[in-house]
């Protein structure tokens, strides 16, 4: 059974349920009375909709808008309205706060810092983005820290500095744009932000270590994802976070037959059946060699990640027959979570 802490942290590669399962343990949370936020990210419409309209009252769901908490921080943090102004409106910013990679990482971080601060909740889960490396998520502090180095900075604001450098206009006039300048621009207009986003960064980055957090993984029973899922539990444990747990979602249901039953079954097979008969037993031959191969896999997994000598425990959530996307599915995940 899993025990949950004030902050949960599910990761895992992408699509193997990880806001799914946020927002199971999220209701969860909320149905034992705790003040609970769930922070989502994209998650699909109808389960947004379904956990906007619980009638769960200490449910607070947010989903993450990257944009939005980066111009947010940018409005806080300028010195004045004039430079705040003049970030928003920078078209190089414009692209980093949306498309380069890690900033939606490094938002969801500043979104945490902010929520845990606020002492608003009892627990929080953090959903993470579909992002094949959480290194890239729980590094995103130093990454940050490191693409703001004062050197770099003060490489690129020298010209501008000296006013209207030469090597500027003639890379401007090769491109025919004003790329350089923007750039220039912008990396001047965040240095006055620099001080503050490093040091909550790194606060931020504090509370993914505190004793009060865990991290749950969330693989599938496939080689391919348990593969990717070992990577990322050696990550874990180098980046020394807590481990709550590693849920392996979507395993197929087994139908154990007894001895005397698989003979009968065997016997069956040999009957003269009509097409449909045999399709029947086709689908259920093949539905049983499923789940024996991801039975192997699942201990391929337990001996890649040294199962035996953990201290976490490894839930298996059965493959449902159909997408989860409202409370009474989520509780119906909720039942094996916390069986
Ligand atoms: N145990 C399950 N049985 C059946 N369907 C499931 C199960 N768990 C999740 N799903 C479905 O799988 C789909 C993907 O799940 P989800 O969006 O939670 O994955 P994700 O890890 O958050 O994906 P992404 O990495 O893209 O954010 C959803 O449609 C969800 O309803
Ligand atoms: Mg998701």
């Amino acid at each position: 059974m899993i025990e949950l802490k004030k902050m949960t942290v599910v990761v895992g590669t992408g699509g193997v349920g990880k806001t799914t399962l946020s927002s199971a343990l999220a209701v969860k949370e909320a149905s034992l009375g705790k003040k609970t936020l769930a922070l989502t990210i994209d998650p699909a419409k109808r389960l947004k909709q379904a956990l906007s309209k619980s009638s769960l009252k200490n449910l607070t769901v947010m989903t993450l808008d990257t944009r939005q908490t980066f111009d947010a921080l940018v409005q806080k943090y300028s010195p004045s309205e004039e430079a705040a102004h003049r970030i928003l409106n920078n078209r190089l910013y414009q692209y980093v706060s949306t498309m380069m990679a890690g900033t939606q990482e490094y938002m969801a971080l500043e979104k945490l810092y902010e929520l845990h601060e606020s002492n608003a909740y009892d627990t929080i889960i953090l959903d993470t983005p579909p992002s094949k490396h959480i290194l890239s998520f729980l590094q995103a502090p130093d990454r940050l820290a490191h693409f703001l180095d004062e050197n770099i900075l003060k490489w690129f604001l020298k010209p501008t500095l000296s006013g209207s450098s030469l090597i500027f206009k003639f890379i401007d006039r090769l491109t025919g744009s004003k790329l350089l300048h923007e750039l220039s621009e912008f990396l001047l207009s965040l240095e006055s932000l620099y001080k503050g986003f490093k040091d909550r960064s790194l606060k931020a980055k504090e509370i993914l270590h505190s004793p009060n957090t865990l991290f749950l993984l969330v693989t599938n029973p496939e080689r391919s994802v348990f593969d990717q899922g070992v990577v990322f539990y050696k990550n874990l444990h180098a980046l020394h976070v807590s481990l709550g747990g590693i849920i392996i979602n979507r395993v197929a249901h087994s139908f154990q037959l007894s001895p005397q039953e698989q003979k009968e079954f065997n016997k069956l097979k040999l009957e003269n059946l009509s097409q449909d008969e045999k399709t029947v037993l086709d689908i259920f031959e093949q539905y049983q060699m499923l789940s024996q191969r991801e039975k192997e896999e699942i201990q391929y997994f337990k001996e890649k990640i040294n199962f035996k000598s953990a201290r976490f425990p490894l839930i298996e959530i059965p493959f449902f027959e159909e997408d989860i996307y409202d409370i009474k599915g989520l509780n119906l995940l909720n039942l094996h979570l916390f069986k």
